[in-house]
C-alpha cells in the first residue's frame, strides 16, 4: 500500500534529526541516561551558554541523538506538561531539506501548527525549526540545516544548533567510549493512543505526513486472557523510520495501554523507543552490567521459543539462529522469527517513576517486523509486572 496523498515531496524524511525528552531536571537526566545506556553527554545549553529559558543537554549515542529539557521558569508551557506526564518524548525530529516548506505542506495536508518556522544561526551556519502536533502531547518538528550545523557534520560531532557547548574532560563519557553499549539508531517509536482512536492517527500519518501502511504487519488483535491491544505500524516513505501506534482493546484486566494512559493524565503519547543494535548479547550484557532493569522474562518462554523461531526459519530457508542460546537465555531476550529472518529483542523497565515510557533493544537479522509472536509472552511477562505495582 502507498500513500493517497501526492502532496508530500517536501516531507520527504533525510533522518531522524533527534528524540527531544521534557524531563524535570536534565542536568540529573543526562547522567542517568549516560551511565545506564551509555550515551556521551556530549552539548548543553543552559545558563552557562546564555539560555535563560531552558536547559538542553544533547546525548549521543551512534545515530542517535536525545535532547534532555528543563523549562526554567514556572510560567513556562514546559512546566505544566512535566506537572502532567512527568518525564517523557515531546518531540520525534525529522531532518528535511526544507523545514518550512515541510512544515507548510503537513498544515496544508490538514495538520496543525504546534509551533511557527523559527531559525537561529551565527557565523557558522543556520537550524531551522517547525513542528506539528500529532497524538496527544506530541510533536514532530522538522529540522533544515545549513553550514556547520548540517546533519553530516552533527553526526560528526560538530556543533548541534547555535547557543550549545561542548562538554569537555568528563570522565564518564571517556568510560562510556572504552565500555560501549553499541546503540546505533532509532529503529521505531510507538504511540499509545487513546481507545477506538487509532485508525484515526493511521489516517492522520498517511494524509499529514505521506507514510504509509508497512507491509509486513497488518491489523493485529494482540491478546492474553487479561489484557489487549490493537496495534498498526505507519512507515515514512523511506522507511527511515516506523511508528507503530497501539490502542487499548477490551481485555478481563486492564491493558497496560490503559496503564500507561492513566498515568499520563489520558493524554496519548510515546510509549516506546527501540533502539537498534547490531549485537543484542553484547548491548544488552553491558546493559545489565550498568543496571539497566529489564522486563523479566518467565522461564517457561524458553522452553517453547527455540522450537517456534526454528521452526519458522526452516520454513521458509532463512538462516538459523547464530547466537548462543544459553546465553540468550541467560540474558532474557527474546527471539522472534518471520519469513525474512529473525530479531532478538528486549524491554526496559519504565524509565522514570510513572509506568509510561520505555526503552527496547532490537537486534534484526532479517526479520522487518516487531516481535509478534513474542507479544503473548511479553504481556504476560508485563501483566507481572502491572500486578506487582497494583494496577491491574
Ligand atoms: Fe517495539
Amino acid at each position: 500500500m502507498t500513500s493517497t496523498n501526492p502532496s508530500t515531496d517536501a516531507l520527504s524524511l533525510i533522518d531522524v534529526d533527534h528524540v527531544r525528552f521534557f524531563v524535570g531536571n536534565a542536568k540529573q537526566a543526562a547522567f542517568f541516561y549516560a551511565m545506564t545506556f551509555g550515551f556521551r553527554i556530549h552539548q548543553v545549553a543552559d545558563l552557562t551558554s546564555g539560555n535563560r529559558d531552558r536547559a538542553r543537554y544533547l546525548l549521543t549515542q551512534g545515530n542517535i541523538r536525545f535532547i534532555l529539557e528543563t523549562p526554567l521558569d514556572k510560567t513556562d508551557p514546559a512546566a505544566d506538561e512535566i506537572r502532567r506526564f512527568g518525564d517523557g518524548v515531546k518531540d520525534v525530529a525529522f531532518t528535511v531539506e526544507d523545514a518550512q516548506a515541510a512544515w507548510k505542506q503537513a498544515i496544508a495536508n490538514g495538520g496543525k501548527s504546534a509551533y511557527e518556522p523559527l531559525t537561529i544561526s551565527d557565523e557558522h551556519g543556520s537550524v531551522t525549526t517547525a513542528g506539528i502536533q500529532t497524538y496527544g502531547r506530541a510533536v514532530h518538528s522538522f529540522v533544515s540545516r545549513t553550514g556547520a550545523y548540517a546533519i553530516d557534520r552533527v553526526k560528526q560531532g560538530s556543533m548541534f544548533e547555535p547557543g550549545y557547548r561542548p562538554i569537555d574532560d568528563l570522565a564518564l563519557n571517556d568510560y562510556n567510549e572504552a565500555n560501549p553499549c553499541g546503540l546505533m539508531f532509532v529503529d521505531h517509536c510507538v504511540g499509545n493512543v487513546e481507545e477506538g482512536r487509532m485508525n484515526e492517527w493511521v489516517q492522520w500519518y498517511e494524509d499529514v505526513m505521506g507514510f504509509a501502511m508497512f507491509k509486513h504487519f497488518d491489523d493485529a488483535d494482540i491478546s492474553t486472557e487479561h489484557s489487549a491491544l490493537m496495534s498498526k505500524v505507519m512507515a515514512s516513505g523511506n522507511n527511515l523510520i516506523k511508528m507503530p501506534i497501539n490502542e487499548p482493546a477490551d481485555g478481563l484486566k486492564k491493558s497496560q495501554i490503559q496503564e500507561y494512559l492513566e498515568w499520563h493524565d489520558m493524554t496519548a503519547g510515546v510509549q516506546h523507543l527501540a533502539l537498534r543494535s547490531n549485537d543484542a548479547l553484547g548491548s544488552v550484557g553491558e546493559l545489565r552490567r550498568r543496571g539497566v532493569d529489564f522486563l523479566c522474562i518467565p522461564e517457561t518462554y524458553y522452553e517453547t521459543v527455540w522450537n517456534r523461531v526454528e521452526k519458522t526459519l526452516a520454513q521458509h530457508g532463512q538462516e538459523a539462529i547464530k547466537e548462543d542460546y544459553d546465553r540468550i537465555k541467560d540474558l532474557g531476550i527474546l527471539v522472534d522469527a518471520d519469513d525474512e529472518g529473525y530479531l532478538l529483542q528486549l524491554f526496559t523497565m519504565p524509565l522514570q517513576d510513572r509506568p509510561t515510557l520505555f526503552f527496547e533493544i532490537i537486534c534484526r537479522r532479517g526479520s522487518q517486523s516487531f516481535g509478534k509472536g513474542n507479544f503473548k509472552a511479553l504481556f504476560e511477562a508485563l501483566e507481572l509486572e502491572q500486578d506487582r505495582r497494583g494496577n491491574l
